[in-house]
């Protein structure tokens, strides 16, 4: 019976582009909704920006957008990489659209029928400059425990001490720099400590089948120590304006926290995909039959078995038949930052021109089903791609195909004989390897089909068809039949990686000239039909190893010349001796008649007497700003006539190349006890 799948990704916060760790866990659930697809599964795959949150609402605050165009704007840019990588999603959508809206409030409001909404005044820190609370991490201070400046609310990065935000000493929000200030506020809360949901969570993450990293996890959450203090505490589920969010039902200036939305989120995609597809959103989610799984990361999983099924449940939902948690990818063993990425870039990987079923042939190659984190190294990354994806799979088909087109014009034979079980073998591991995709093992899955491809090879070998290529007719038809062998093996491999590779598959298929193949066509007989196959052109480049080097390069930024102008070209310490440069103090200042350019300044270079120098700087200085100051004057240059007088030097000011784009003109002053007639070196 085929099954109904809804399937999930996390939803990823529109405030930056993709990196690597995103298109690890599309790749991963992209590879398990195929091989669901192939099995004559239905599946709807879906996925959306996770918009609000104050975050993002300060990130388009200092870009100075609105949080509506801002994400717009990081949501035009996804395709790109999903298309670019072969992720299969029927939908992307918004926390922010029409659906998520309404169905946030609809699943609110019937928690609050159910008696699971709570209400209660709490104490925060808010910032009086910006008028808003204050989330934690705009929160920094010195640590309460070793003194060390600037260390964020939670805990302290030199000692190491966990705190809460309140404990912190001269705390500053980091927004505006003001003194934050306590101030309460009512907040609502979802019950998870009430009874009902405390049984219901410890049955449903009982027998969902939740992995065991992640059931341990859950136990620590559950506990409670001695005197019957922790366990769940009350979910706080209430912002206050300003917030980019959705507003709660009747409580004015009140905004769901971005946590409670952004799973719901969810189901507005899936909502918005069935409102195109012409499929009955609310008849596809009551039908018991319909089945429902999130690929998360591991960092996301108390929000995704904890209060998830819960606000789910108790809004009379379906609630999730599985959790899929994975671990995090690290780039040559480096930690990667949420924020910043790793070392690679999806986006420069495909701008090099690099093949996007490398990477995930990969990743696949390391997943497992455990919480566990992988690594991307580049070493392993070309031997696995050149030695086994390309190596070993494509080499079948290369190998026998010239044989069969050449020989036979790609008609495939006769395979019966004793000799060939090959295809046989290759077969029989059919379920073993849809179980192992289907449990999420796509690294044994590899190993096993590469186990095959080698028996492929082998099997080639030993045959030595070249040799019979060179002999009579009997040995003729053994030949046709050894790659006729050979060329159903490549096809069956085919089946088992299309789920990995897609794009590879499908060329495969044309050169087969089979398809769209399904996980069942591996008990039918290509040979058995008398098929004949297309010319083989190569089906897939090695990695070159080059391409690696030139992925990690660090990025070549163009800087614009400091300033705005290319330095001037070199002097030695001689050319600079010329210049004499010395503190003079401006005795006075004043308008020049007739010039709108110009001030006439008197200068105390500790002559004995003054200089009259004229100066552009009209523009930024009114005389009474500059009487009294100290500056740096060049008191070597030679007299200049003007038409207003005798300019006798000319003093020191900084300006940008450009002046529009960056406007400014800053006369130099010395530090404080400098004096008239020193000379500066
Ligand atoms: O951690 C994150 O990146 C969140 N934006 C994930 C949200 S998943 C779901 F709940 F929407
Ligand atoms: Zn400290």
């Amino acid at each position: 019976m085929p099954r109904t799948l809804f399937v999930t990704t996390a939803l990823p916060y529109a405030n930056a582009p993709f990196h690597v760790g995103h298109m690890m866990e599309y790749i991963q659930a992209d590879i398990w909704v195929r091989f669901q697809r192939m099995q004559g599964n239905t599946v709807h795959f879906v996925c959306a920006d996770d918009a609000h949150g104050a975050p993002i609402m300060i990130a388009a605050e200092k870009a100075g957008k609105t949080p509506q165009a801002f994400v717009a704007e990081i949501a035009a840019g996804r395709q790109q990489y999903l298309d670019g990588f072969h992720i299969g999603f029927d939908n992307w959508h918004s926390t922010d659209g029409a659906e998520n809206h309404e169905l946030a409030k609809e699943i609110y409001l019937a928690l609050r029928r159910n008696e699971l909404i709570a209400t209660k005044t709490i104490e925060q820190f808010f910032d009086p400059v910006k008028s808003m609370f204050l989330p934690d991490r705009y929160i920094k201070g010195e640590c309460p425990k070793c003194g060390a400046k600037d260390q964020y609310g939670d805990s302290c990065e030199v000692c190491g001490a966990v705190y809460s935000p309140t404990e912190l000493k001269n705390p500053y929000s980091t927004l505006t720099g003001a003194t934050p200030v306590m101030k309460s506020s009512e907040h609502y809360f979802v019950k998870l400590s009430d009874p009902r949901c405390v049984a219901f969570l410890e049955d449903w993450t009982a027998k969902v089948g939740l992995q065991a990293e992640v059931l341990n996890k859950i136990k620590e959450w559950f506990a409670k120590d001695e005197d019957g203090h922790g366990g769940l505490g009350d979910w706080d589920i209430s912002r206050d304006a300003p917030y980019f969010g959705i507003e709660i039902p009747d409580a004015p200036g009140k905004y769901f926290y971005v946590w409670l939305d952004a799973p719901i989120g969810y189901l507005a995609s899936l909502k918005n995909y069935c409102g195109k597809a012409g499929l009955d959103f609310d008849a596809l989610m009551a039908d018991p039959a319909t089945e429902q799984y999130h690929f998360i990361g591991k960092d996301i999983t108390y929000f995704h078995t904890l209060f998830w099924p819960a606000m789910l449940h108790f809004s009379g939902r379906k609630t999730p038949t599985n959790v899929f948690v994975h671990g995090f990818i690290t780039v040559k063993e480096e930690k990667m930052s949420k924020s910043r990425g790793t070392g690679i870039s999806p986006l420069k990987y495909l701008e090099l021109g690099m093949n996007a079923e490398w990477l995930r042939y990969y990743i696949a190659a390391k997943l497992n089903a455990k919480v566990e984190d992988i690594d991307f190294n580049p070493d392993d990354f070309v031997a696995r791609v050149n030695s086994d994806l390309v190596g070993k799979y494509i080499n079948i088909a290369s190998r026998a195909a010239g044989f069969l087109v050449k020989q036979f014009g790609g008609r495939m034979g006769d395979t019966t004989g004793e000799l060939d079980t090959i295809v046989a073998t290759v077969r029989g591991q059919k379920n073993d390897v849809a179980a192992l995709f289907d449990q999420r093992e796509f690294a044994k899955a590899l190993r096993l089909v590469m186990e095959l491809a080698d028996k492929v090879n082998g099997y080639y070998d030993s045959a030595e068809p070249w040799k019979l290529a060179k002999q009579g007719p009997a040995e003729l038809a053994r030949l046709q039949r050894v790659c006729s062998n050979v060329i159903e093996c490549f096809r069956l491999l085919t089946i088992y990686l299309s789920p990995v590779v897609p794009a590879l598959s499908i060329d495969a298929q044309k050169f087969l000239k089979v398809g769209p193949l399904r996980w069942s066509d591996a008990d039918t007989d290509l040979v058995a039909a008398g098929h004949t196959i297309g010319a083989y052109t190569h089906l897939m480049q090695r990695v070159d190893p080059q391409q690696l080097e030139a992925l990690f390069a660090p990025a070549v930024v163009e800087l614009p010349p400091p300033g705005g102008e290319p330095l001037a070209a070199e002097i030695k310490i001689d050319d600079f001796a010329k210049v004499d440069l010395r503190i003079a103090k401006i005795v006075n200042a004043e308008l020049v008649e007739g010039s709108t350019k110009l001030l006439r300044l008197t200068l105390d270079v500790g002559e004995g007497r003054t200089r009259n120098v004229f100066s552009g700087i009209q523009s930024a200085y009114t005389p009474a700003d500059l009487i009294g100051k100290h500056t740096v004057v060049v008191a070597n240059l030679a007299p200049r006539k003007m038409k207003f007088g005798l300019s006798e030097g000319m003093v020191l000011a900084a300006s940008h190349a450009d002046e529009k784009a960056q406007p400014g003109l800053f006369v130099l002053e010395p530090h404080a006890g400098a004096v008239p007639g020193m000379r500066v070196r």
